[in-house]
C-alpha cells in the first residue's frame, strides 16, 4: 500500500520527527524512499542580487553565480547523506531529489514524476511559529496532493 514514500524535508527538527515514522512504515511494506529538498526561490533570488554586486566589482557575474548554486545544491545533498544512510540501515532503497522553486510546488511536482504512494512531512518546519496550526508548505501540500499525507506533529 505504501510501497514509495515522499519525505520532503526542510532538514528543520520537525521534519526530523517524520523519520522515527518512516522507519516504522518500513513493516508495512514500505520499500523506496524519495528524500526531497527544495531551495526556495527566495534563496535563489538573494544569490541573484548579491552576484550582481559581484560583477559590478570584478565582471564573473555569470560564473560566480553559477559556482554559487552549484555549491549550495551540493551542501543540501551532503545534509541528505546521512539521512539516506539511517534509511538504508532499515532496508530502503533511497532515491535523494534536490530542487529550485517553490517547496509546495515542487513537492507536488515529484509527488507525480515519482508515482509516490504516500507522502510523509513534518506539519510545521524551520520556521515553526507558535501560533501556527500548520505550515504553509504541508498545508498546501495536504490540500492538493493525490497520494495521502501523513503530518508528523511537531
Ligand atoms: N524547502 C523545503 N524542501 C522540502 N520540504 C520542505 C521545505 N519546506 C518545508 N518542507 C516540508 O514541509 C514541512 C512543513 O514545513 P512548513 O514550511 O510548512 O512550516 P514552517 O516552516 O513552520 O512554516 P512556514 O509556512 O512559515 O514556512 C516540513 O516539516 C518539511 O517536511
Ligand atoms: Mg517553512
Amino acid at each position: 500500500m505504501f510501497k514509495t514514500i515522499l519525505y520532503p524535508t526542510d532538514f528543520s527538527d520537525n521534519a526530523g520527527k517524520s523519520i522515527d515514522y518512516l522507519k516504522e512504515l518500513r513493516n508495512a511494506g514500505a520499500a523506496k524512499i524519495v528524500l526531497l529538498n527544495v531551495i526556495h526561490q527566495r534563496v535563489l533570488d538573494t544569490l541573484e542580487t548579491i552576484h550582481k554586486a559581484a560583477y559590478f566589482q570584478d565582471g564573473r557575474y555569470h560564473e560566480d553565480r553559477e559556482e554559487a548554486e552549484l555549491r549550495l545544491v551540493q551542501e543540501r545533498k551532503n545534509k541528505m547523506a546521512p539521512i539516506a544512510a539511517e534509511l538504508e540501515a532499515v532496508g530502503y532503497e533511497v532515491k535523494i531529489r534536490i530542487e529550485k522553486g517553490y517547496p509546495f510546488r515542487e513537492i507536488l511536482k515529484v509527488e507525480k514524476e515519482e508515482a509516490v504512494s504516500a507522502i510523509v512531512m513534518g506539519s510545521h518546519g524551520r520556521n515553526n511559529f507558535v501560533k501556527a496550526r500548520i505550515g504553509t508548505v504541508s498545508e498546501k501540500v495536504m490540500r492538493r496532493s493525490v497520494a495521502p499525507v501523513l503530518l508528523v506533529k511537531r
